[in-house]
C-alpha cells in the first residue's frame, strides 16, 4: 500500500510518501514548503496569500515527494489529503489537487482530518500504543482533550472555551513584541531566561493566573491569561529603561509560558487518572514547545508511572504531510469494502470544511 498525502490547511505546504500497513508503514518522503516568511510580514497568516503559495508550490511539492521516495504516480495506491479543518482556500487549494490527480490517474482518493492527522503523528513515533489513549491537542486552532478507547474513536472530554493555546502564544508575542511566528519566539526568550538557576523575577511582582486549573472539569481558558499579560505589561513597563523592558519582556514570556504548560500538564494528568489512560499522547504545533514536553514527561514519571508517553519528534509536531498518510494507513485498514470502494468518487465528491469534526467511527 503506497499513499500520497497532502495537506495544506494553513500556511505550510506538505507532501509525503508512506508505504506499508497499519503494523509497519515507513516513510519514504516527507516535503514541506513552509510560507512563515511570507506571512511574518503580516504578522499572521493571510487566507489568500497562503492560498496563492499553495497554488504555486503544490505540484513541485507532490513532485519533490515522489522522486525523494523514488516511486512514480504508477506506484501510487491511495491519495490522503487534509479536508478541514482549516483555512477555506488553503484548505481548497490541497483538496482540489487530490481531485485532480485522483481522477487523473485513477486512484482512491480519502479526506483526512488535520486534527485526526496530528493525533497520528504520535504512530510515526511509537507503534506500542495502549488504549484507552488520551491525546493533548495543542494547535494553533485547537486545545483539545481527546480519549481514545480504541483506533480512530475520538471522545472530546474537555476543550478551551476561547482562545486555543497555540493563539494564545501567538497573541502574548504579539503584545511584547516578539515576532511571527508567536509560539517558538515566546519559547525561545523563556528558554533563554530558565536556563540561567535559581533566577527569581525581578520585575513581575506576583505570578499570572492559572485559569480553570481547578475548574474540575477538563476544558481551558487562554483569553483571561493572555489579557493579563497584557495588563501587567501595561502597568509594569511604565518608567522602564530599555534593558528593563526587555527584562520585563523576558519575565512575562517566562510566565506567561509555565502558566499555559501548568494547566495543560495538570488538566492532562487528572483526565489520565479519571479515564484510566495506559498511554499519553501529545498533538499539534504547540507540542514542539520543550517546556511543555519535558513537564508532561516529568509528572508522568512521577504521578502515573506505569502510564506510558508518546510525544512526536519535533519535525512532526508542525503541519506536515507525513502525520495524513499514518492516520491514512489507520483509515483505509479499517475501512469496509464497501466503503473503500466509495472513495473512487471522491474525485468528484469530497469537499473541504473549515470546521471539519474528528468523528467517531
Ligand atoms: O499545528 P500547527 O502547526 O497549526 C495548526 O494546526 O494550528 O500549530 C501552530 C501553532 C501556532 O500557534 C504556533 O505559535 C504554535 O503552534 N507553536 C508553539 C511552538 N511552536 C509552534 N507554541 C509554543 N511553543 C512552541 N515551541
Ligand atoms: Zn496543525
Amino acid at each position: 500500500m503506497l499513499i500520497l498525502s497532502i495537506e495544506t490547511s494553513c500556511d505550510e505546504t506538505a507532501a509525503a510518501i508512506t508505504r506499508g500497513d497499519v503494523a509497519d508503514f515507513k516513510l519514504l518522503a516527507n516535503v514541506v514548503s513552509s510560507q512563515v516568511k511570507l506571512h511574518a510580514e503580516w504578522g499572521g497568516v493571510v487566507p489568500n496569500l497562503a492560498a496563492r503559495e499553495h497554488l504555486k508550490n503544490i505540484m513541485p511539492v507532490i513532485e519533490q515527494a515522489l522522486q525523494e521516495a523514488q516511486v512514480t504516480k504508477e506506484d501510487v495506491d491511495l491519495i490522503a489529503v487534509t479536508n478541514g479543518p482549516g483555512l477555506i482556500p488553503a484548505l481548497l487549494i490541497g483538496v482540489m489537487a487530490a481531485k485532480t490527480l485522483s481522477y487523473l490517474w485513477n486512484v482512491p482518493l480519502l479526506g483526512v482530518s488535520h486534527i485526526e492527522g496530528h493525533i497520528y503523528a504520535n504512530y510515526l513515533q511509537s507503534k506500542t500504543i495502549n488504549f484507552p489513549a488520551l491525546c493533548l491537542v495543542v494547535s494553533g486552532g485547537h486545545t483539545q482533550l481527546v480519549l481514545m478507547k480504541k483506533h480512530l474513536h475520538y471522545e472530546i472530554i474537555g476543550e478551551t472555551q476561547d482562545d486555543a493555546a497555540g493563539e494564545a502564544f501567538d497573541k502574548v508575542a504579539r503584545i511584547l513584541d516578539l515576532g511571527y511566528p508567536g509560539g517558538p519566539a515566546v519559547a525561545k526568550r523563556a528558554e533563554h531566561y530558565k536556563k540561567i538557576p535559581n533566577t527569581k523575577y525581578q520585575l513581575l511582582d506576583a505570578p499570572l493566573p492559572r485559569p480553570m486549573i481547578n475548574s474540575g472539569d477538563f476544558n481551558f481558558s487562554f483569553s483571561g491569561l493572555k489579557t493579563a499579560v497584557l495588563y501587567k505589561f501595561r502597568a509594569l513597563q511604565k518608567d522602564l529603561s530599555p534593558t528593563e523592558k526587555e527584562l520585563l519582556v523576558t519575565e512575562l514570556a517566562t510566565e506567561f509560558q509555565e502558566a499555559a504548560v501548568d494547566v495543560l500538564v495538570a488538566k492532562t494528568i487528572s483526565a489520565a487518572k479519571k479515564y484510566e489512560a495506559k498511554t499519553i499522547l501529545l498533538a499539534g504545533g504547540v507540542s514542539a514547545n520543550l517546556e511543555l514536553r519535558k513537564q508532561l514527561l516529568a509528572t508522568i514519571k512521577k504521578d502515573l508511572p506505569d502510564v506510558s508517553c508518546v510525544i512526536p519528534e519535533l519535525s512532526y509536531t508542525g503541519d506536515n504531510a507525513a502525520m495524513i498518510g499514518a492516520a491514512a494507513h489507520f483509515r483505509w485498514e479499517k475501512m469496509p469494502k464497501e466503503e473503500r470502494k466509495k472513495l473512487d468518487a471522491n474525485w468528484q465528491n469530497l469537499e473541504a470544511n473549515a470546521n471539519l469534526k474528528i468523528t467517531f467511527s
